[in-house]
C-alpha cells in the first residue's frame, strides 16, 4: 500500500516467498497473533467465528469456507492464520492476482490435503475462468481439468480432499454473486476503537521489548486510523524518535512530538488524507467529485483512493460518497482550519 511505505519503508523479511505470491507482507509476522484469544477487538466476529471453528473441531471436519472482508490492515491475514492454527491443519498462501489460469489453481488445490486450509488473498482479483473452476472445488470438492487443445482436448475430473477456503478482500461489493453464496459465513472487519488499539500497541511494544506508558500507547493508539497495521507501524516511529531524541521510553509527549516529526497529524491524518480534504474542499470548492478525478488530483490509482484513503475519512464523517460524487462536510472544513461554506455542501448537494 503506497501510503504505508511513507510511514514504514523498512523492507520486510519475506521467508515463505509470500511477496512473488503477491500478497501484501509489510508486517512484522512476530507481531501476528496466533491465537482467537490473542486477536484484540472485533468482538462479534471473534463470537461467531470462535462457533464455527469449535463446531469444526468437534466434528473433526473441516470448517465451511470463510470470507474476510475490510480495508487493509484490520486483521484479514492474521484470521486466516488464526483458522488454521486452531484446527490445527495446514495454511496454503496464494492470491487471487498470482493465480492467473485455472490449470495455477488446479495445481495448488491438489496439493490440499485433508482439512488443510486455503487462504486466497484479494479473492475479488480471480480471474473469470478461475473463478468458475473454484466453484466446484469449494462445493463438491472436485474439479474439472482441461486437457490438450481443439478437438483433442478432453477434461479429466479430480476428487479433492475436503479443505476450508478462506477469501479475503478489500471489498465485497466486488465479489460475484455465485462466489460470495459458496461461503459459509462472511465476516465484516471494522476499525477498531482506541481502546482495542491501545491494546494492540501494548502488546507489540511488549514484544519489542519497548517501555510504554498507558498515556505513550493511547496517543498512537488514537492516531492510527482505527487500523492495528498502522498502529505497529506508528510504533516503530515513535520507537526511533523515543531512543534518538527521548529518554528510550514511550510517554505521552514522546508519541505526540515523535508523530509530529513523522507528519502524522492530531486525528492520524497523514499528508495524503489531508491533501485529498484540501483537494475536496479548497480545489474543487466542496462542489461533488467523481472518483476518477479525485484519484488524478492525488496521483494515486483509483483503487488505493477507494480502498485504502476513503473508508477511513468516510467512518470518521469527514467526506460522504454520494451518487454524484465526493463531498467534504463540515467537519472537514474545521479540520483544516476553514470556514465551512453556508449551506453545508451535503444539503447544497440534495437541493441542487
Ligand atoms: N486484532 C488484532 N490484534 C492484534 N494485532 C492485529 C490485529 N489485527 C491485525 N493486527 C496486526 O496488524 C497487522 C496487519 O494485519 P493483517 O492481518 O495483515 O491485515 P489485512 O490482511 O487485513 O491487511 C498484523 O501483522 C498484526 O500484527
Ligand atoms: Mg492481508
Amino acid at each position: 500500500m503506497p501510503r504505508d511505505e511513507w510511514v514504514d519503508p523498512e523492507p520486510m523479511e519475506d521467508p515463505a516467498g509470500l511477496d512473488e505470491l503477491g500478497i501484501d507482507l509489510g508486517d512484522d509476522s512476530s507481531l501476528r497473533p496466533r491465537t482467537l484469544d490473542d486477536f484484540v477487538g472485533q468482538r462479534e466476529l471473534k463470537e461467531r467465528l470462535g462457533i464455527i471453528l469449535e463446531a469444526a473441531r468437534m466434528r473433526g471436519q473441516a470448517s465451511d469456507h470463510l470470507l474476510f472482508a475490510g480495508p487493509p490492515g484490520l486483521g484479514k491475514t492474521t484470521l486466516a492464520g488464526i483458522v488454521a492454527t486452531e484446527l490445527g491443519s495446514h495454511l496454503h498462501v496464494t492470491s487471487g492476482p498470482a493465480i492467473e489460469r485455472a490449470g495455477d489453481l488446479a495445481s495448488i488445490l491438489t496439493k490440499v490435503e485433508s482439512g488443510d486450509v486455503l487462504f486466497i488473498d484479494e479473492i475479488h482479483r480471480l480471474p473469470k475462468m478461475v473463478e468458475e473452476v473454484l466453484y466446484p472445488a469449494m462445493e463438491d470438492h472436485q474439479i474439472d481439468v482441461v486437457l490438450g487443445k481443439g478437438p483433442a482436448a478432453r477434461s479429466i475430473r479430480f476428487d479433492l480432499e475436503p479443505f476450508t477456503l478462506i477469501g479475503a478482500t478489500t471489498r465485497t461489493g466486488l465479489i460475484t454473486g455465485p462466489l460470495r453464496d459458496r461461503f459459509g459465513f462472511g465476516f465484516r472487519l471494522e476499525f477498531y476503537d482506541d481502546e482495542d488499539l491501545t491494546s494492540i500497541v501494548t502488546r507489540a511494544a511488549d514484544i519489542f521489548g519497548i517501555g510504554v506508558d498507558p498515556e505513550g500507547a493511547f496517543e498512537i493508539a488514537r492516531r492510527s486510523r482505527g487500523t492495528p497495521r498502522i498502529a505497529n507501524r506508528l510504533l516503530r516511529r515513535v520507537r526511533d524518535f523515543a531512543e534518538v531524541r527521548g529518554h528510550g521510553t514511550i510517554d505521552a509527549e514522546a508519541a505526540s512530538e515523535g508523530l509530529r516529526v513523522f507528519g502524522v497529524d492530531e486525528r492520524g491524518l497523514d499528508k495524503i488524507d489531508l491533501t485529498l480534504l484540501e483537494n475536496l474542499c479548497v480545489r474543487f470548492a466542496g462542489r461533488p467529485v467523481g472518483l476518477s478525478t479525485l484519484a488524478i488530483s492525488l496521483g494515486e490509482p483509483t483503487e488505493t483512493v477507494e480502498d485504502v484513503i476513503e473508508p477511513f475519512l468516510i467512518q470518521q464523517g469527514l467526506i460522504l460518497r454520494t451518487p454524484r460524487g465526493r463531498v467534504p462536510t463540515d467537519a472537514a472544513y474545521e479540520h483544516l482550519g476553514l470556514r465551512p461554506p453556508d449551506p453545508a455542501p451535503a444539503e447544497r448537494q440534495l437541493f441542487d
